[in-house]
């Protein structure tokens, strides 16, 4: 069941014209337009983790902006839990996560979270409970009586991502949570991510950290210059990318072996055995099947996929 729907969702920016006049001077800036986001077509399901991926500029954020609500589509429309934009029930259901998130940094790490529960309606006993079990749950139960001005930048993260959880939400939209993160700060926040769907809730998150999401993501949208460039699971995105085979032999010689030099990548010799690296099935095929004809043994055959990284690349590459 899809549970965040967009429908041509477009947003055209116009910058401010500037029309001033200084004595007889006059400048004049004239508005220029930017497609942030053209034509975007997404179904996102219940308790799935959606990645959505691209460069700097993508239209990442302003994607999610609409979606919360923070900016107007020009054209297109999109649905959250079946209804429009702005339904108050579910608002009410959603965590968000900002970008670069500006919090009142002269509350304790403990207050901002009671703060976002008091938006929440949240009664006090509860509130309290939440915000020690959401303090554990980013690892932040010893900063809980810090002013956020003393925080660092993951912990600001960390206490961000508590926020976006106060409410209980069902779906959780986190606009590039490994931002500012160090490799032990970004796989916490993998796991937790993990622990969300764990529990049945459904995260839309947007990163260009590519191996981040490569590791945690049921499917991925990619966006570049506005448009959705391709949406599918990883492995589907990913199964028509193998580029090469590493195929081990033994029991074969090397008359066998310079049959097919040319041909190969690469050839090394270890211990008996002989590691081929073919770029094309077909030829890897016919070296199998030659070499068990003349009596060799297939030790291994491993298929070398592209990374997402490497996918990405190529997908953007020459746009
Ligand atoms: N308020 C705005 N006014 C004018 N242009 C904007 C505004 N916000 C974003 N843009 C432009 O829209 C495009 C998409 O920006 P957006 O912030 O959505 O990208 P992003 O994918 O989130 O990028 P990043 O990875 O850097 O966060 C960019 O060209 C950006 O300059
Ligand atoms: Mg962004």
């Amino acid at each position: 069941m899809a549970v965040i729907e967009t429908q041509g969702l477009s947003k055209v920016y116009v910058r401010d014209v500037i029309d001033t006049e200084y004595g007889r001077l006059r400048i004049r800036l004239t508005g220029r337009k930017t497609v942030a986001l053209d034509n975007l077509n997404l179904d996102v399901n219940k308790g799935e983790i959606f990645g959505l991926l691209g460069p700097n500029g993508a239209g990442k954020t302003t994607t999610i902006k609409i979606l919360m609500g923070i900016h107007f589509a020009s054209s297109g429309t999109a649905k959250i839990m079946g209804k429009p934009l702005g339904d108050r029930a579910v608002k009410s259901r959603i965590g968000f996560l900002p970008e670069n998130p500006y919090f009142y940094d002269y509350l304790k790490g403990w207050e901002f979270l009671d703060f976002y529960g008091q938006l929440y309606g949240i009664d006090k006993r509860k509130r309290r409970a939440k915000v020690e079990e959401l303090l554990a749950l980013v690892g932040l139960t010893h900063a809980a009586n810090i002013p956020l001005r003393g925080y660092s930048k993951g912990m600001n993260q960390r206490i961000g991502l508590a926020q976006a959880l106060m409410n209980d939400p069902d779906i959780v939209f986190l606009d590039e949570p490994q931002s500012g993160l160090d490799p032990l700060g970004r796989k916490e926040v993998r796991d937790l991510i993990l622990g969300l769907r764990k529990q049945g809730k459904t995260v839309f998150f947007s990163s260009h950290i590519l191996s981040d999401a490569e590791m945690i993501c049921d499917r991925v949208a990619i966006l570049f210059k506005g448009k959705l460039r391709s949406v599918g699971r990883l492995s589907e995105l990913l199964s028509s990318s193998v580029t090469e085979w590493e195929i081990v032999l033994r029991d074969v010689d090397e008359r066998f072996i310079n049959r097919w030099r040319d041909r190969l990548e690469r050839v090394v010799e270890s211990e008996g055995e002989w590691w081929l690296i073919s770029k094309s099935q077909d030829l890897t095929d016919a070296i199998i099947d030659a070499a068990t004809r003349d009596g060799g043994k297939l030790s291994a055959l491993t298929p070398r996929r592209q990374s997402l990284e490497d996918y990405f690349i190529s997908e953007v590459k020459g746009s």
